[in-house]
């Protein structure tokens, strides 16, 4: 019997693919027995006590069932940081590291010191991968939804960063008072269609809608997001954001109809345009 529950048959008989599986596990050993991700392998024929089994049973058949891994394991890593993710927040995408990635280069181009906005922050993920990476910026991170920037709080805490992340409820532009000005604006909105079949499936299908889509055609708050940027940027100043795979040419357009200047599209890692970008020459 205790054969059947060493680490090792627990591993090979479980249905999931083994990557998952030792994901699982691994949160598993660490939640019961404060052992490391190593004890896999080094403790492979240890036998799980009922209570622990008890959880690698219930794990399993959440994630059979479509729950993300994220959520069942409570943590995601982003762009060299971990952040605690649960239900109520999107899970941080690797795509969205471009984001960050054209927040720092322009933080280098402004010597370190830059005021950045985050719009939607969720997680925090864009906010706390800068504020992390860029010891001397600034970051104010907004989001409507209260359970995000509770999210966000703990993870600015948990990563020491609060004294340089402001955390503001509110919608879009809205949070901010109008007198506020930034040198990068990153956002990465809501951009999925309504009618996109993909919001009933896979890990879409638990995380919040309001994350997701706009209840639209995918493109109104990149909309507003771009209409409102020039009034809260500094002169030269950068907005990014992040849209869907076939959404370019719309946000470019967006982005050249409000008068920005210097409009550029970035691809991902999978060579997709994934990121347009601006600039704020009108010098408001
Ligand atoms: C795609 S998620 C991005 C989360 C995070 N920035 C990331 O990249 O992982 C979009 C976020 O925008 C927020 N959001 C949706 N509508 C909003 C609005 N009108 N004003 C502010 N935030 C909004 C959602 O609550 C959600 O956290």
């Amino acid at each position: 019997m205790s054969q059947e529950l060493s680490l090792r048959s627990l591993l090979s008989d479980s249905p999931l693919p083994q990557g998952e599986a030792r994901l699982l596990m691994a949160y598993v050993l660490e939640k019961h027995y404060q052992l490391p991700r190593s004890a896999l392998l080094s403790h492979d024929d240890m036998v799980l006590s009922s209570e622990a089994n008890l959880q690698w049973q219930s794990l399993q058949s959440k994630r059979l069932a479509g729950e993300p891994i994220a959520y069942l394991i409570g943590k995601r890593g982003f762009h060299g940081i971990e952040l605690y993710v649960a239900p109520g927040v999107l899970i941080p995408r690797p795509e969205t590291e471009l984001l960050v990635e054209i927040g720092l280069q322009e933080i280098a181009r402004l010597h370190g010191a830059a005021k950045v906005l985050d719009l939607g922050t969720g997680s925090g993920a864009i906010a706390l991968a800068l504020a992390n990476a860029a010891p001397q910026v600034l970051v104010t991170a907004t989001d409507q939804s209260s359970k995000a920037l509770d999210i966000a709080k703990t993870n600015a805490q948990l990563l020491k960063l609060e004294a340089r992340v402001q955390l503001i409820q509110g919608s879009w532009y809205k949070a901010l008072s109008d007198d506020t000005r930034f040198d990068i604006i990153l956002s990465n909105p809501p951009y999925i269609s309504n009618l996109d079949p993909h919001l009933g499936q896979g890990d879409l299908r638990f995380e919040p809608i309001s994350a997701l889509t706009d209840h639209g055609n995918g493109l109104s708050c990149l909309e507003a997001i771009i209409a409102g940027a020039q009034a809260y940027l500094n002169p030269n100043g950068l907005i990014a954001v992040e849209h869907g795979y076939d959404q370019s040419d719309a946000v470019v357009n967006l982005m050249k109809i409000t008068g920005l200047s210097d409009v550029q599209t970035h691809l991902d890692l999978a060579g997709h345009r994934r990121v347009a970008s601006g600039r704020n020459t009108g010098g408001q």
